[in-house]
């Protein structure tokens, strides 16, 4: 579900509220409560293990909470389902890409632009209308040469690229993307980066996790730092960089 004036409306892309995520003995995400502003490019940093990803899980759905509760787009919710992303317009991508691999390149993007409660009829006249979106978004991501190959066959790089491209395939409020420049060959990544540049242009809502600081500096508007599942700064991004207590968790010292 997309809102026409998203951009322009006061208030948070989505929030958390106390929320926690434990696995066994480790609380992953502890008591987190984070509001990530509606305009701009947001980045989640912090050292390994800090729980980037897994709040990611939560806030996709990918993962249940164990406690606390997201609110998107005005709904607080203590459980998400992942197949409900779309209608609480969030989309996602993982650290570890998944693909079906199997199928074509092309069949990856029209599954993602096909999948969701097409009635047969509609999904029959608007085809063609698929297939074009499909080549445009391929052509986005450098990989239109290759859309017969089987996602397997594909470099680790162009695997991430047909990842993003098909985040970007759905009609979205919030994109949060896991680390999608890791590995990433310097054109590759140029790409990405104007792709989400031109996701924010278009007004929506993106979230990234990073490590590399140029890139964070880059990108993002504004950043929270995670150390070991809690907020450990947030704050505009070259504000935040340079804190002591920020050097000090990436350094481990
Ligand atoms: N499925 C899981 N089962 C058990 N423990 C997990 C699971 N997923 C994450 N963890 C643990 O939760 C903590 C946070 O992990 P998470 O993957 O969220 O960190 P991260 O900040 O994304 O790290 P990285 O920068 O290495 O990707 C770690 O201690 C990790 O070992
Ligand atoms: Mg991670």
């Amino acid at each position: 579900m997309t809102n026409e004036n998203w951009a322009d409306d006061i208030g948070a892309a989505l929030e958390t509220q106390g929320l926690v995520k434990q696995f066994a003995s480790v609380k992953a995400i502890n008591y987190l409560s984070i509001a990530v502003p509606k305009r701009g490019i947001t980045s989640i940093i912090g050292p390994n293990g800090s729980g980037k990803s897994t709040l990611i899980n939560c806030l996709s759905g990918t993962l249940p909470i164990d406690d606390g509760i997201v609110v998107l787009q005005g709904n607080s919710m203590r459980a998400i389902l992942p197949h409900n992303n779309p209608s609480h317009g969030v989309t996602r991508t993982f650290q570890e890409v998944r693909l079906f691999n199997q199928m074509s390149v092309l069949d990856n993007m029209l599954v993602v632009l096909t999948e969701r409660g097409v009635l047969k009829s509609l999904f029959e006249h608007k085809r063609s209308s698929y297939q074009s979106r499909a080549k445009e978004l391929l052509e986005s991501v450098g990989l239109w040469e290759k859309r017969g190959d089987q996602a397997e066959s594909l470099s680790y790089g162009q695997r991430k690229l047909l990842e993003v491209g098909r985040a970007l395939a759905m009609n979205v409020n919030i994109y949060l993307f896991d680390e999608p420049f890791a590995g990433l060959f310097p054109a590759m990544l140029e790409r990405v980066t104007l792709l989400l540049e031109g996701l924010k242009q278009q007004g929506k809502s993106i979230i990234f996790i990073e490590h590399n600081m140029d890139l964070i500096r880059r990108l993002s508007d504004y950043t929270f730092v995670l150390d070991s599942g809690e907020l450990l700064a947030e704050g505009p991004v070259n504000e935040v960089l340079d804190r002591p207590e920020v050097i000090e968790a990436y350094l481990g010292t």
